[in-house]
């Protein structure tokens, strides 16, 4: 008999604990391979801890994407952001990477604000809104060090003349009934949410269509890696699907794992603020919620020093091997100790906080600074 998912991965919701290589199997996408690794790895000068340790898991066509680069032909990278509340740490994730691909690849990256999207899915979102968070979320990707010659962020409502011409190309290809198999649409859902996923598209395709318009060539290509966690896939597989008829070529993409909940498995939750750190939050605000983590601890004192505790479920672990110890030896050494007894909940959460503390004073400080300097980011057809 067929296993039973206990989990739900789409591009709205991240529940229960995620199976990630039956994600894998069920998403139809592969797990990245040691020689991929390494390609990147040497294309880069330098390693990556989110690729060797994994979190940065599955692709599609990377190797073609890659290939592409090496034979000196254009590539482009695509991320983005749905605007709906402040960036938590889990959405640098993606991004972080995105920068060290951008460095070694030297391409142009093309980064999406969906305050559409947002204003469509979320209650209570006016568009305004939407809008406003975009621009405040647009300073975090700033402050993470892009260079705004090679970064272009699209603003969807003020930016949608170059993507809509692309979304209706891809929204004529897909029918109401894929969408439903894809994303779990029902009747329940407004018509705007059904058309979204064309939009999300639309960029996949937009560096082809500019080369094609510089150059008069109307078969340019500049293929596109999507660098994303695994949620965002369900898009690409649409997307991939209708480049060939479109005649672009289809989208790669490169997926990571979820940073977990400070409050245990799962995805962060919007609606519980206490389960992620914002790049917004006081370094104090932080520390409590760091404080008051989830952790792979047991009952009392003597049995974790005697048992030892779990590094595995433990958010304040995760926390460090996600973001806060980039350092491989360090890690290994602290997930031991913990594991030994050695390192107790207390000293370890002390641990985090001194980290998240010193990175968000350093990223708030980055933040204001990018205010000067986010129009120079913006997409301007
Ligand atoms: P959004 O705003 O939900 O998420 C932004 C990016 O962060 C990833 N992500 C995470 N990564 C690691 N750990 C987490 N806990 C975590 N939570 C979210 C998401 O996968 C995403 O990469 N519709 C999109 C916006 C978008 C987009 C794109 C994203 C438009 N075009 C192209 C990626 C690539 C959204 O709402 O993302």
């Amino acid at each position: 008999m067929q296993k039973k998912d206990d989990f739900v991965v789409t591009p709205w919701e991240v529940a229960g604990d995620v199976d990630y290589d039956r994600l894998v199997e069920k998403f139809g996408t592969q797990h990245i391979t040691p020689e991929q690794e390494k390609h990147i790895e040497k294309k880069a000068g330098a390693k990556h801890f989110l690729l060797s340790r994994k979190i940065f898991f599955s692709q599609r066509d990377l190797q073609a994407w890659i290939a592409q680069a090496e034979k000196g032909d254009k590539v482009a990278l695509y991320t983005g952001r749905g605007p709906s509340g402040s960036t938590h740490l889990g959405h640098l994730v993606p991004w972080l990477f995105t920068k060290y691909l951008q460095d070694a690849f030297g391409c142009n990256l093309y980064f999406q604000m969906t305050d559409d999207e947002k204003f469509l899915f979320k209650d209570g979102l006016t568009r305004r809104q939407s809008h406003e968070l975009a621009m405040e979320n647009a300073l975090d990707l700033i402050a993470l060090g892009f260079d705004h010659k090679k970064t272009k962020i699209i603003i969807d409502t003020d930016a949608i003349k170059p993507l809509y011409p692309l979304a209706l190309e891809v929204s004529k290809r897909v029918t109401l009934s894929t969408a439903k198999a894809v994303f779990g649409f029902t009747d329940q859902n407004n018509i705007g949410e059904i058309f979204f996923t064309s939009v999300q598209s639309a960029p996949a395709f937009l560096p082809s269509e500019e080369l094609r318009n510089e150059t008069g060539n109307a078969k340019a290509n500049v293929p596109v890696l999507i660098p994303c966690a695994i949620d965002q896939d369900p898009h690409w597989r649409i997307t991939r699907d209708v480049a060939d008829k479109l005649g672009y070529p289809k989208p790669s993409a490169i997926h990571c794992k979820f940073m977990p909940s400070l409050k245990g498995a799962g995805k962060m939750s919007a609606s519980d603020p206490d389960s992620s750190i914002y790049t917004t939050d006081s370094p104090e605000k932080a520390e409590k919620k760091v404080m008051r983590a989830f952790t792979g601890g047991r009952a009392t004192i003597e049995e974790q020093r005697k048992l030892g505790g779990n590094p595995d479920i433990c958010s304040v672990c995760q926390y460090l091997k996600f973001f806060f110890e980039p350092d491989d030896k360090k890690l290994a050494q602290r997930f031991e100790d913990y594991r030994n007894g050695n390192i107790l909940d207390g000293e370890n959460k002390a641990y985090l906080a001194e980290k998240v503390k010193d990175f968000l004073k350093e990223h708030q400080r980055k933040r204001e600074q990018a205010r000067k300097v986010v129009d120079k980011f913006l997409y301007a057809p």
